[in-house]
């Protein structure tokens, strides 16, 4: 079930010393759901990104088939797609520097993240188990929901194989900030490109925390209330509108191609970038919460620095205590989950 669909043209001196000027590297990144409403738009983003020399699309369904379309698109990278039979996951993932989750389903209107977790859990957690055998010193982004939980799952299992380092295991919280800052350039009439709001805590209601102080923002009452529900609950205008039909892809596609992008360029020697993610982190390890996601620098190992909250105003403070009761009860129900189904 694999194919490879890249033709490798003999290069001339001169191409050839343009293509080592521009790949300063090999990075493989490969998409777990990579034929899902999410993979889809994801995989065609990476395979428009220069830094990729690599794509590998991995689906229960339809992998070949996206990789056989994307892989006409004239970039250099190599796109192969892989079924499960013929060890297809294990090829996917060999060699992989980036592995983008996006499998398992959607929210229908009227659920919760966490309502998907009995159906995700044991898809993220299978997942996990072969990232961790074929794949463990890869970045793994995670963007199956429920996230809080996902992504506590995945550290479980890869502390289970001892392969588990914090600095390269991320949740993908990066739709939580691009939603934030378009919708504050609507309130503002500002540019939404150069917006880059702060949001914290986790992915999903009331765990989703913005700090729209920190950007110098004063909105009040109505406009603040109605500008923090809607970055808490932007999934849900997305589940309403699509009525059925699943929930945020291409904005996500977008996000997750964006985060990737960081990874790639910390990876290959950038400094100072800094995304915000939801990760291992120490913050709030005293009241029992391992998972927060605020600003993260990225570097070539992963995680480099994990930025503290900061100043912010006590709305804020109020909006952070209620996310880091939530965020708590989600993390514990990945890390019990993981220890009664291992
Ligand atoms: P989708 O149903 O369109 O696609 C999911 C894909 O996963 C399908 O192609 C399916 O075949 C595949 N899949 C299922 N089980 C698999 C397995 N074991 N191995 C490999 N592939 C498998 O769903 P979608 O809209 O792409 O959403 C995917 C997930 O992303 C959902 O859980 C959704 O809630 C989540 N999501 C997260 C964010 C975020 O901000 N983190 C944003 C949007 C959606
Ligand atoms: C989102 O924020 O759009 C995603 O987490 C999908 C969802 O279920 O809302």
């Amino acid at each position: 079930s694999r194919i490879t669909l890249a033709s490798r043209p003999i290069l001339g001196a001169c191409q050839r010393r343009a293509f080592s000027a521009t790949v300063r590297q090999a990075s493989k990144v490969t998409v777990l759901g990579g034929a899902g409403g999410i993979g889809q738009p994801l995989s065609l983003l990476m395979k428009l990104n220069p830094r990729v020399t690599e794509l590998a699309l991995y689906d229960i369904k339809g992998g070949p088939g996206v990789a056989a379309d994307i892989g006409h698109i004239n970039t250099k990278s190599v796109v192969t797609g892989y079924l499960p039979d013929a060890d297809g996951l294990k090829q996917a993932l060999t060699g992989a520097e980036i592995v983008l989750i996006p499998a398992g389903v959607p929210r229908k209107p009227g659920m919760t993240r966490d309502d998907l977790f009995n159906t995700n859990a044991s898809i993220v957690r299978d997942l996990a188990k072969a990232v961790a055998d074929a794949a463990p010193d890869a970045n793994i982004l995670v963007i199956s929901n429920p996230v809080n939980s996902t992504v506590p799952i995945c550290a479980e299992i890869f502390k289970s194989k001892g392969v588990y380092n914090p600095r390269r295991l991320f949740g993908v919280t990066t739709l939580d900030v691009v939603r934030a800052s378009r919708f504050i350039s609507q309130y503002k009439s500002t540019d939404p490109a150069d917006e880059n709001i702060t949001v914290v805590g986790g992915h999903s209601g009331a765990t989703i925390v913005p700090l729209l102080s920190q950007s110098g923002y004063g909105l009040e009452g109505k406009n603040l209330d109605e500008f923090v529900f809607r970055v808490q609950f932007g999934g849900d205008e997305v589940v309403k509108a699509k009525d059925g039909a699943g929930s945020a892809t291409l904005s996500m596609a977008m996000a997750g191609a964006r985060f990737a992008e960081s990874l790639l360029k910390a990876a290959q020697g950038e400094k100072g970038v800094v995304e915000p993610t939801f990760v291992d982190s120490p913050l709030y390890k005293d009241q029992g919460i391992d998972f927060f996601a605020s600003k993260v620098e990225l570097g070539p190992n992963g995680v480099e620095k994990i930025h503290e909250v900061g100043k912010i105003t006590p709305k804020e403070q109020e909006l952070l205590d209620a996310c880091l009761k939530d965020l708590k009860k989600n993390i514990d129900k990945g890390v019990e989950f993981v220890k009664s189904n291992p």
